[in-house]
């Protein structure tokens, strides 16, 4: 046979013309492609978690946990930078110098959280102002530390280097999560008993419609258009509730807000709104019975089912019994 004479030119030819030989090329070939798209890719997300800008090597020291700057009169400020926190950060790529300057040794740490909002604020300046104008910003420049300045709200760790985009799913401003990081704060019974703010915005939020939709919705913004905190309250704009400014501040405006994601809504749909109020015979009579009666009769109801099940159980056993 032709195909054992030793010719090596001989068998390929034979073997090219095999349709096996055509099914294994093409399968290999699709195998290849699929493994450069990969290794591709593998590449292409690696370059995204590349190092923080660091021109200046500035991590050669600060990445050491330890180091740290004794204040006068006892105590330190932390002066660690976690270079991986920095690294997955919205700020990644630009250099530290860039915030810093080029002389970092020659401004002092730590900043007030108003000086913070500043320091922000030389490139954000859109946020930055409409932050100043608000219930936050307005009792940061009188020096009060217990209001939300940028990082409470950007920030799990509250580091002014560990800023993730609000879009990334992680993020404490992502959609998702605000209602979370808003109770940081406002979920604090003892600091907002001091300011004679209710405690339970965020309880009566999770219990509200909007609040068990998004809780129980997934995590793509697709699925998120239901109200959160800050498209009632605001972000950088948030007023007092007594305020004519508030988006909630009067019924007009809360109309207006509503009618953002329902449309028509009119005041009427809105006056229905009890906001964060609890339900109580003195507030909202009709609300305050027409709850409890449903839960008398969701009890009432329960109560009746065991029985039935528990009636049923005991004759099923003593039939049983009698049989053997
Ligand atoms: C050779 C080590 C070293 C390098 C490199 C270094 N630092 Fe520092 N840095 C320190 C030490 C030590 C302190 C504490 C200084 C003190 O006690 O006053 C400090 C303090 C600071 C402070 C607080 C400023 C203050 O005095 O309150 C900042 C901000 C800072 N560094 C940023 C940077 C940046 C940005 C870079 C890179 C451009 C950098 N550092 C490079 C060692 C270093
Ligand atoms: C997007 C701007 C920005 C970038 C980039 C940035 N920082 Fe900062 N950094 C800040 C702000 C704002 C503060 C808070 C200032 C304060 O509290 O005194 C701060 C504080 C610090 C402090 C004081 C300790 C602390 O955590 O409060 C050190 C040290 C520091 N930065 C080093 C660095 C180093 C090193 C890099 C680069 C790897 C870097 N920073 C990159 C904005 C930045
Ligand atoms: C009370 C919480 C809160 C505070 C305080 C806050 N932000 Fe935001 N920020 C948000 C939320 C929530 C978003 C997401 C978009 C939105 O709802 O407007 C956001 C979005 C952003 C964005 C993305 C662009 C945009 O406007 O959507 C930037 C930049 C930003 N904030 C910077 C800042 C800076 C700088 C400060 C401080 C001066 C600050 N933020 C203070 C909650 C806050
Ligand atoms: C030197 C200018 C500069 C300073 C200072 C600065 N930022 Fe930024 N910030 C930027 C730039 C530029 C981007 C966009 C990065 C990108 O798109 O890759 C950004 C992105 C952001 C984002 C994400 C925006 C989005 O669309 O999701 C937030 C939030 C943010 N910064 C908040 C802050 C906060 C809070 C501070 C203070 C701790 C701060 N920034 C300080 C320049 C700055
Ligand atoms: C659907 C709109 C809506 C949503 C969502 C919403 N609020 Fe409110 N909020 C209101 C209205 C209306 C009021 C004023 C009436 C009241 O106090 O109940 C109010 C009042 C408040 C007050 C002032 C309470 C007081 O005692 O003065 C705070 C603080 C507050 N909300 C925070 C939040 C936080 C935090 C969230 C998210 C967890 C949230 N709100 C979600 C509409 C909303
Ligand atoms: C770091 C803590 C902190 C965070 C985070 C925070 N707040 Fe506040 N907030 C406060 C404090 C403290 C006050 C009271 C200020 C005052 O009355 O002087 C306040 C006031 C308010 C008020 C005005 C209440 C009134 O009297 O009418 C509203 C509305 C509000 N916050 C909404 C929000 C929302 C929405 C978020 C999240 C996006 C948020 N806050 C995040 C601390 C915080
Ligand atoms: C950011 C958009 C948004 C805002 C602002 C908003 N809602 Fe909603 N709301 C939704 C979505 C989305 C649903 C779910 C609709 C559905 O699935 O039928 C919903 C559902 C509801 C429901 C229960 C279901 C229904 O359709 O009857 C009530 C009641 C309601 N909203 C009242 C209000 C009131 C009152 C306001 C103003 C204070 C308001 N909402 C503001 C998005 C919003």
């Amino acid at each position: 046979m032709k195909l054992w004479n030793n010719n090596i030119y001989g068998s390929i030819s034979w073997a090219l013309k095999r349709k096996v030989t055509t099914k294994i090329l093409r399968t290999s070939f699709l195998v290849l492609i699929i493994l450069i798209l990969g290794i591709a890719t593998v590449v292409a997300l690696d370059s995204d978690k590349a190092n923080a800008l660091d021109e200046s090597d500035c991590l050669s020291c600060h990445s050491d946990p330890m180091l740290a700057k004794p204040i006068v009169g006892g105590g330190s400020i932390p002066l660690y930078v976690d270079g991986d926190e920095q690294s997955a950060s919205a700020h990644r790529y630009i250099d530290c110098t860039t915030c810093h300057t080029t002389e970092p040794h020659s401004v002092e740490t730590p900043l007030t959280k108003a000086s913070l909002a500043e320091k922000c604020g030389s490139c954000h300046q859109y946020q930055y102002k409409l932050h100043l104008d608000s219930v936050h910003g307005e009792q940061l420049a009188l020096g009060n530390p217990d209001v939300a300045t940028c990082v409470d709200c950007h920030s799990e760790n509250r580091s002014p280097h560990s800023i993730i985009r609000v879009l990334e799913h992680n993020a404490t401003a992502y959609k998702k999560n605000i209602a979370a990081t808003c109770a940081v704060c406002h979920g604090d019974g003892e600091l907002m008993a001091s300011y004679d703010i209710t405690e339970k915005v965020y309880e009566s939020y999770m219990r509200d419609f909007h609040g068990k939709a998004m809780e129980l919705g997934g995590t793509e913004l697709s699925q998120l258009n239901k109200a959160t905190c800050t498209n009632c309250h605001g972000a950088h704009n948030i007023k007092s509730v007594n305020s004519e400014d508030s988006p909630v501040g009067t019924l007009e405006h809360l109309a207006a807000t509503c009618e953002g994601c329902h449309e028509g809504a009119g005041e009427e749909f809105a006056s229905g709104f009890l906001g964060h109020k609890q339900t109580s015979a003195s507030t909202v009579p009709v609300a305050y019975y027409v709850e409890k009666f449903f839960i008398i009769m969701v009890w009432v109801i329960g109560v009746i089912a065991i029985g039935l099940v528990a009636l049923a159980a005991i004759r099923y056993a003593s039939q049983h019994r009698w049989k053997e």
